[in-house]
């Protein structure tokens, strides 16, 4: 039975991620934390820690006390973030990491660390990006995340660290609103296609990028750390992908369901550039062979399903 610590646990994957966690191993096995205090139900139901990830004295002390195996580093700024805040993007994604590292390298635990599309850059194949390719991000947060995939294979070859991670596409659910992404307008395009009936992305109609909806992310992080080691030839990063859609391919999948759908546009030129500069579409052949990756969710079933949750609550919000 896995003991785990989950740091940057109350943003949009840590919200789901706990729940199947603490299903799989049981609450309190799961140990969360994150630099923002809580008192929902949500942390107060098990064990938490208001500590910042780069506190790795505070966390070792953590470690010990639960006697944790493995971490979920999740505490980091996303790509629009970070191109508002470069400094603090460096600081908490290569600061954060290499602290939860050294942490490992002391107490011999595992570590996951999401890596992303954002580590891909302009001069990356585009179409069915491959696993192992060119990485020269344009963005502050694509070279904390290339700088993280090197740091987290550095300490498996030097330290014998267990450091494994996948590259995320952008990621849609529905529990916890994403804050600072590229990819978060495909989230709030279900959510005010619900509430209003139209949205104005931030995105022009015909970007294409890679997505997964949550519960398939999740199995992708959990299914990654119970891996059998002696399968992985590669661990930071595995391309992981779902599905590659544009807006407009999103909004024509809503009017299947709500047919008076509108969309309109009103581009970030921030977001616009980072999402320029990643590909249209990731291959994820390693993650099959070594690891056994297949995702359940496609654009259609994945609508479907987030437009269902988010109509029950809204039909509960009237009652
Ligand atoms: P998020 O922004 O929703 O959550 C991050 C959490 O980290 C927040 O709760 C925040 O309070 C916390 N945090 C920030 N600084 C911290 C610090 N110094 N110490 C401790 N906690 C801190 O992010 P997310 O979407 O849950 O992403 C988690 C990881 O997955 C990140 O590494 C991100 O780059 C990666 N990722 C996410 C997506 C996506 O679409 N959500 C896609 C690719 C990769
Ligand atoms: N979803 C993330 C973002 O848009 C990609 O890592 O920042």
């Amino acid at each position: 039975m896995k003991r785990i610590f989950i740091t940057g646990a109350l943003g949009q994957i840590g919200s789901e991620l706990v729940t199947a966690l603490r299903k799989r191993y049981g609450t309190d096995n799961v140990v969360l934390s994150d630099i923002k205090a809580d008192k929902s139900e949500f942390s107060n139901s098990g064990p938490f820690y208001q500590v910042d990830c780069r506190d790795s004295k505070k966390i070792v002390e953590i470690i010990k006390k639960h006697g944790i195996d493995t971490v979920y580093h999740l505490a980091a700024l996303l790509s629009a973030s970070g191109e508002a805040n470069p400094q603090a993007a460096w600081d908490i994604n290569v600061n954060g990491l290499y602290s939860v590292l050294e942490v490992a390298r002391e107490t011999g635990i595992a570590v996951f660390t999401p890596s992303s599309i954002g580590a891909f850059g302009p001069n990356t194949p585009r179409d069915f990006t491959p696993q192992d390719t060119i990485q020269r991000p344009t963005s502050m947060y694509g070279i904390t995340k290339v700088t993280g995939e090197l740091l987290c294979d550095y300490y498996y070859h030097r330290y014998g660290v267990d450091t494994r991670g996948v590259r995320y596409p952008g990621i849609i659910s529905n529990v916890k609103e994403p804050v600072g992404g590229t990819t978060d307008y495909a989230v709030y395009m279900y959510y005010e296609a619900v509430e209003k009936g139209r949205y104005t992305c931030f995105l022009k109609g015909d970007t294409y990028l890679d997505m997964i909806y949550m519960p398939d992310a999740i199995k992708a992080g959990i299914d990654l750390m119970e891996a059998n080691p002696e399968r992985l030839r590669h661990r930071n990063a595995f391309n992981v992908t779902a599905m590659s859609f544009c807006p407009e391919d999103e909004a024509a999948y809503i009017r299947r369901y709500i047919p008076g759908f509108e969309i309109d546009y009103s581009i970030d030129p921030v977001r616009q550039a980072l999402a320029n500069s990643w590909p249209n579409s990731l291959e994820d052949y390693a993650a099959r062979v070594e690891w056994g990756w297949s995702p359940e969710y496609d654009l259609d079933s994945m609508t479907q399903d987030m437009l269902k949750v988010l109509q029950k609550r809204k039909d509960r919000g009237r009652k």
